[in-house]
């Protein structure tokens, strides 16, 4: 019998996650291991939920968004009872490793099944980029391109209307979302977690451009931030503007995948096999300076976040008088 691996998606989905799936699948195949999908992330581990998947099974995927293998989150699994379940369930399908596509909360269920004996590799799959050891979580691309489409169509009616847009965006507590989608689309200011805003002085600047004629602005905040319809009522009480908060919400994480995700789930997945074929766990593997890199796990997490304070200044020196 062929050795058989397995691969799960846990967390939030994300865009690309399927052409990471795809990648492992084709990648492990080529390396002679057969491959067990299970469903539902950890869940799915515990019940048993377990199928194979083969090449045909990912024929055409490397396109969709979502998760063929669907995701969930599972407290179950933070327990002593339900990691031995795992394990067992492991066994008993005659697993020798796991690839786990998620963020930093799942890899720590990576930690654990490394911990426990069986070699588990983590893909950062999350729309985040919250993962220090890597410049680039699988899926950020695509919801950075996506909020800037958004952005665009927003802009238009607003404009129409000389209005306020406050479009709130996801990121959790990082506000990379945030900060590219808003330089790449062109906002007039971004509010991110990582540096403290002052509303009566995004206000004030609104109010002079609007004396000065350019009516219409887009505010870009990060959900960990604060509200967007907190903002806009502030506008509105405080400025008298005509401000309208959008929660942008799940839009922003599905869809198909930009080039790039696909181009970086696919090299990361080959190196998870690559991990695997050499009996290698406990690693999570990453990118940076356009290098697929591998890591150990505590160490990966043990890694502080940095913000990309250098691309907020830019934006902040190049923005002042607008
Ligand atoms: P993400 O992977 O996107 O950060 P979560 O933080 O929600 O998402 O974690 C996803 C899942 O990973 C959790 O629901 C749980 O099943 C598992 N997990 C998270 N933290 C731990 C932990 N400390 N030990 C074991 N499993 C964990
Ligand atoms: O971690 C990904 C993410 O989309 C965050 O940006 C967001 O805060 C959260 O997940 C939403 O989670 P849920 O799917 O539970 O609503």
């Amino acid at each position: 019998m062929k050795r058989r691996i397995g691969i799960l998606t846990s967390g939030g989905d994300t865009p690309g996650m399927n052409a990471g799936i795809r990648s492992v699948v084709m990648a492990a195949d080529a390396a002679g291991f057969s491959v067990m999908g299970i469903t539902k992330g950890y869940a799915g581990l515990i019940e048993g939920r377990i199928d194979r998947i083969k090449t045909e099974d990912v024929d055409g995927i490397v396109e969709k968004g979502g998760t063929i293998l669907k995701t969930a989150r599972c407290e179950d699994f933070k327990t002593e009872a339900g990691q031995k379940k795992a394990l067992q369930v492991i066994k008993a399908f005659d697993i020798a490793g796991v690839v786990v596509i998620g963020g930093d909360g799942s890899f720590a269920g990576a930690k654990v099944l490394s911990h426990l004996g069986v070699p588990t590799i983590g893909i950062p799959g999350t729309i985040d980029n919250d993962l220090a050891y890597t410049d680039f979580t699988i899926g950020f691309d695509t919801t950075v391109n996506c909020v800037v489409g958004e952005m665009s169509k927003i802009r238009d009616t607003m404009k129409s209307h000389e209005r306020v847009g406050v479009i709130e965006v996801m990121g959790n507590k990082c506000g990379d979302i945030a900060l590219y989608a808003g330089i790449a689309g062109g906002a007039e200011h971004i509010i991110v977690p990582e540096v403290e805003f002052d509303i009566d002085y995004i206000c004030d600047r609104i109010l002079g451009n609007r004396i000065k004629g350019k009516m219409t602005s887009i505010v870009l905040i990060s959900e960990g931030a604060g509200k967007g319809e907190a903002v806009a009522n502030y506008m509105r009480a405080k400025a008298n503007l005509d401000a309208k908060a959008i929660v942008l919400g799940y839009i922003q994480r599905g869809g198909a995948p930009t080039a790039i995700d696909r181009i970086r789930a696919t090299r990361i997945g080959v190196r998870a096999v690559q991990l695997l074929e050499k009996g290698i766990g406990n690693r999570v593997v990453g990118i940076r300076d356009n290098q697929i890199l591998d890591e150990d796990i505590d160490e990966a997490l043990s890694k502080e976040l940095v913000f990309r304070r250098e691309l907020y200044d830019e934006f902040k020196m190049m923005s002042e008088n607008i």
